[in-house]
């Protein structure tokens, strides 16, 4: 499994403390930016991280910004993109589950990493139960589709 990182400055440092458990579980990732604390835009970072999965290069992506919001209304202007903003277990669970969700959206100024890796462990073990879920999901691409 390769992960996709992006942040804006809002979720740079929790994208940080997530580098260094993905590290300690050895989950190798590409680490699409920023790189620093200073201002830039949260479509500029989804953007890149979000393509990577598209192209298969990645498989998801986790994606940080202040609130988790713009960055995942950025992700999921990308056709072929299911990005959840999660702030609770029970839906970074579902979003898998019942979503099959491709990108993991989470705010530096809203949970801490203790609550984001418990997010991220759950969201990347958690497989898709398809079914009628599937059913579901391939509306909201056709959705996309007709865009
Ligand atoms: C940046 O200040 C902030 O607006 C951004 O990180 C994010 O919270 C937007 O949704």
């Amino acid at each position: 499994m390769m992960l996709a990182l992006a942040a804006d400055h809002g979720g740079f440092a929790l994208k940080e403390e997530v580098k260094a458990w993905l590290d300690e579980q050895q989950i190798p990732y590409k680490d699409f930016g920023t790189h620093d604390g200073a201002s830039c835009d949260y479509a500029d970072m989804a953007a890149p991280a979000c393509d990577a999965v598209i192209s298969g290069d990645c498989d998801k992506a986790l994606l940080f910004c202040g609130t988790g919001i713009g960055i995942s209304m950025a992700a999921n202007k990308i056709k072929g993109i299911r990005a959840a903003c999660c702030s609770d277990y029970f839906s970074a669970k579902y979003t898998r589950l019942h979503n099959d969700a491709n990108v993991l959206c989470m705010g530096g100024r809203v949970i801490g990493p203790g609550a984001a890796i418990e997010l991220i462990d759950v969201f990347l073990h958690t497989e898709f139960e398809g079914g009628r879920h599937a059913r579901r999901v391939g509306k909201i691409m056709a959705i996309e589709n007709e865009a």
